[in-house]
């Protein structure tokens, strides 16, 4: 088994330093040659970790994955792992389909209909846009005419999507002195041109999608489920926010973390089988719901997990090291 690498940011660093501690055969290869599929022809598998805000990777990656797998290679991520990746509308249908407790999702594809429920509806709700990570794109919609503002927006000259963290989490992170004033500096600059992603993804218009707004939640749970093991955070809303992803506050603590979220997150995965899912939990009263799915995630933020869960929820106390799991799993499954 020779395993193909995109080395990038992200997983790969790891998946690279996982096959030579175990003298597993891997090589480098580069998605954005025109000649990728060739350069794959001596390899059994081809695991590339692209980013859902990289201009290029947007371009391409999910039919370069799906090609590759068609060719009977084992690929990661495979397509029940990612086509729904980035893509709230996708995962409202998927989750919806196979009964999972997501958050009662709305989309409307007329102006007429979405301002019809707009009409008859409770507020708040939460506005967002398909796609986006660290509550970019996602907003609370505290009375109607928001809402229609919105509405009649998504179907005029339509949204920015953004994928640029906002200046005042920027600002936040360098307070803290985990960025520095030039990166600070950067972000100010890309709020002002727009960044070459906003350029290629283009306007979001011509749908809208609100959720029910889920109240008192201070922090929302997040699992991530590959093959027979899971771990999790918990991470904690942003000050006089209701958003939890991107804040950067984060508890690791074991006991912090409801199990009935790792119950779920094994049991859903068991009908999607995918190869890594992270699943977003919140909380109507006990009850966890599901605010968004992904099969991507930002390694260095898991580095600090206690330990995993096995599918029978057991506790297994140590370090984690989900990139090999990965890496087994391309070779056992
Ligand atoms: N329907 C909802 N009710 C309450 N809080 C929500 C809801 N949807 C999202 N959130 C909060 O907003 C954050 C960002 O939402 P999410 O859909 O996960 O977007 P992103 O893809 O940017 O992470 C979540 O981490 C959660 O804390
Ligand atoms: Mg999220």
């Amino acid at each position: 088994m020779k395993i193909a690498i995109h080395n990038n940011k992200g997983f790969a660093e790891r998946w690279i330093a996982y096959c030579k501690e175990r003298n597993i055969s891997y090589k480098i290869v580069n998605c954005y040659d025109n000649n990728i599929i060739e350069q794959l022809s001596d390899c059994d598998a081809f695991m590339w970790h692209f980013h859902h805000a990289s201009p290029k990777d947007f371009l391409f990656a999910k039919q370069l994955l799906y090609s590759v797998q068609m060719s009977g290679k084992k690929v990661f991520p495979d397509f029940n792992t990612v086509w729904h990746f980035d893509d709230k509308v996708g995962q409202k249908y998927l989750l919806e389909s196979i009964n999972a407790p997501l958050v009662t999702t709305h989309i409307f594809y007329t102006k007429e209909e979405a301002l019809s429920w707009a009409k008859n509806t409770e507020y708040p709700k939460v506005f967002k846009l398909r796609g986006g990570a660290g509550s970019t794109n996602v907003q609370l919609v505290k009375k109607q005419s928001e809402a229609i503002k919105l509405i009649n927006q998504s179907f005029s000259k339509g949204h920015k999507s953004d994928s640029v963290v906002s200046f005042k989490d920027s600002f936040n992170k360098y307070q803290k002195h985990k960025i520095t004033f030039l990166e600070l500096l950067k972000n100010g600059v890309r709020h002002i041109i727009p960044t070459e992603f906003t350029k290629v993804y283009g306007k979001q218009r011509g749908y809208v999608l609100f959720q029910d707004f889920i109240p008192n939640n201070h922090f929302d749970i997040r699992i991530i489920v590959i093959g027979e093991k899971a771990f999790g955070i918990k991470r904690l809303v942003r000050e006089n926010d209701f958003r939890a992803s991107g804040s950067g506050n984060i508890i690791y603590r074991k006991d912090e973390i409801d199990e009935e979220c790792v119950k779920i997150a094994f049991e859903l995965n068991q009908q999607l089988k995918t190869q890594c899912i992270a699943i977003d939990y919140v909380f109507k009263n006990t009850q966890p719901l599901i605010v968004e799915i992904s099969y991507g995630f930002l390694a260095c933020v898991y580095d600090s997990c206690e330990g995993y869960w096995d599918s029978q929820l057991v506790w297994h106390k140590g370090h984690v090291n989900p990139y090999g799991w990965m890496i087994d799993n391309i070779i056992t499954k």
